[in-house]
C-alpha cells in the first residue's frame, strides 16, 4: 500500500494559471488514497471552479476564514490539525510574500501559520516575478522558516517568456507529498534530548538561572520524533509547549537533570545535550529565605561545580551515541573540537552567540557540526528546520 493512503493532505489553490493542473494534482492523490481537502484563494476560483475540485476531492471546498457555515464544521484550525501535509500549488508570487510577512488575512495564510505539517510551496509564476529581488528574499525567508519548495520547472510560460517559473508537473508534486511520509530515519530507536536551562536554588524562593529558551531542544525532540524515535525531553523550565508524542521530564536543577538522565539513558540509541546547565550551584541552599542585611554587608554566596551530564552519559552508556552543543563567543571550532575530545562524544554541534541574531533565545540558528571526522558548517536556518538537518546528519554518525 502507498505512503499516501489515508494520509490528509491539503492542496491550497492560489491565483495563477496553473491552478488547472491542481484538478489533476487532487485526482492522483485520491488515486493513492489520501483524504483531499481543498482550499482556494478568492483568485483562485478566476481559474478553476469550486466544483471542480469538490467533484474531484469528494469534500466542499474551503474558500473564508470566517464563514459562519464553514467554522461550523471544520474550522481553520482543526483544519490546521487535520493536515499531516499542505500542498500551496500554484504558489503566487503575491502568496510567498504574504507568508514571509506572517501575514494571516484568509483561509490559506492563516492555515499555514496555524498548522504543525509540513508545509510545501509549488511557486509558479512568470519569469520576471520569480527572480525578482523581492521574490528571492521572501524565498529565502520561507526555506529558512522550514516551507519545502518544489519546483519552479524552466521552460516555456502561459505567458510566452521562457524561464524559471513553471509549476512542477502534478506528477512530481505527487512524489514530493509521498517523500514526507518516507519510512523514519530513527523507527525503533529511542533519542534521550535534554533541553532548556536549570535552575539551582539558592533558597526557597531564589535561583541561579540563564536565558535559554528550550526552542532547539524542542525543535530536536519534535523532529526525532517525526523520524520515528521513541523521544524522552528532559527539560528545565521552559514557557513552550511539549511536542505531542514526546514524553517530557519535567526536571529544575541540574542534579536533578543527571539523574533523570541517567535513568531515561538506559537502551538509548543517541543522548542529545541542548541544556544550557548551569555550571555552579550554590554549595547550601539555604532553608529558607535568605533575609536582607544592613547596606553594608554583600551577600557571598559560595558555588560549587555542578557534574557535567553530557561527560558523565558518554562515560557511563558508551553504546549510546552523544551530542553535545558548545556555545561559544570566539575560536568557536577549536573549542568544539577541545570539547568533543573532553566529553568523549560523537559530535558537537558548535553555534557563536557573540551574534545575536542567532543561538540562545533566537528564532534561527547557524551551526557548525564538528566530529572526528571534520567540520560541516550548515546555513542559517530557522531552529525547526535546523533541527531536521541535525537529526538527519546524527543519523549519518557511524555506530561506534
Ligand atoms: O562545557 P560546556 O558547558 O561548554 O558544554 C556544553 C555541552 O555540554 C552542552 O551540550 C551541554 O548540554 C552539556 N553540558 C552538560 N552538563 C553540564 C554542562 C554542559 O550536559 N554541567
Amino acid at each position: 500500500m502507498g505512503r499516501l493512503f489515508n494520509k490528509h493532505i491539503i492542496v491550497a489553490i492560489s491565483g495563477g494559471i496553473a491552478a488547472y493542473k491542481s484538478a489533476e494534482l487532487v485526482r492522483l492523490l485520491k488515486k493513492s488514497g489520501a483524504q483531499v481537502q481543498v482550499v482556494m484563494t478568492s483568485g483562485a476560483t478566476e481559474f478553476i471552479t469550486p466544483l471542480t475540485l469538490q467533484a474531484l476531492s469528494g469534500n466542499a471546498v474551503h474558500q473564508h476564514l470566517l464563514n459562519p457555515e464553514a467554522e461550523a464544521g471544520m474550522g481553520h484550525i482543526q483544519l490546521a490539525r487535520w493536515a499531516d501535509a499542505l500542498l500551496i500549488a500554484p504558489t503566487t508570487a503575491n502568496v510567498m510574500a504574504r507568508l514571509a510577512q506572517g501575514q494571516a488575512d484568509d483561509l490559506l495564510t492563516t492555515l499555514c501559520l496555524a498548522t504543525q505539517a509540513p508545509v510545501l510551496l509549488a511557486p509558479a509564476m512568470n519569469q520576471a516575478m520569480w527572480t525578482d529581488s523581492a521574490t528571492q528574499a521572501n524565498l529565502q525567508i520561507l526555506a529558512q522558516r522550514g516551507y519545502q519548495v518544489c519546483g519552479p520547472a524552466e521552460g516555456e510560460q502561459a505567458c510566452g517568456d521562457v524561464g524559471a517559473g513553471r509549476m512542477l508537473e502534478p506528477s512530481q508534486l505527487l512524489h514530493a507529498l509521498d517523500k514526507q511520509f518516507e519510512q523514519g530515519l530513527l523507527n525503533g530507536k529511542k533519542v534521550v534530548i535534554t533541553a532548556g536551562p536549570t535552575r539551582e536554588a539558592i533558597d526557597p524562593v531564589r535561583y541561579i538561572s540563564n536565558h535559554s529558551s528550550g526552542k532547539m531542544g524542542y525543535a530536536l525532540a519534535a523532529a526525532a520524533r517525526d523520524q520515528g524515535a521513541q523521544v524522552i525531553l528532559i527539560s528545565g523550565p521552559t514557557h513552550i509547549a511539549v511536542p505531542t508524542d514526546v514524553t517530557l521530564v519535567a526536571v529544575e536543577s541540574a542534579q536533578q537533570m543527571l539523574a533523570a538522565s541517567l535513568e531515561a539513558c538506559l537502551g538509548a540509541d543517541y543522548f542529545i545535550a541542548s541544556a544550557a546547565v548551569s555550571d555552579y550551584r550554590p554549595a547550601q541552599a539555604a532553608e529558607q529565605k535568605l533575609k536582607k542585611y544592613n547596606a553594608d554587608h554583600g551577600l557571598n554566596i559560595a558555588l560549587i561545580q555542578n557534574p557535567d551530564i553530557l561527560a558523565t552519559m558518554a562515560q557511563t552508556f558508551p553504546n549510546t551515541t552523544h551530542i553535545g552543543f558548545a556555545a561559544e563567543t570566539q575560536q568557536l571550532i577549536t573549542h568544539a573540537q577541545t570539547k568533543l575530545k573532553a566529553k568523549a562524544v560523537q559530535m558537537i554541534i558548535a553555534n557563536d552567540v557573540s551574534d545575536p541574531s542567532i543561538g540562545f533565545n533566537s528564532d534561527d540558528n547557524r551551526v557548525s557540526l564538528v566530529t572526528a571526522d571534520g567540520v560541516d558548517e550548515l546555513p542559517l536556518l530557522s531552529k525547526p528546520a535546523l533541527a531536521r538537518r541535525l537529526i538527519d546528519a546524527i543519523c549519518k554518525l557511524s555506530p561506534h
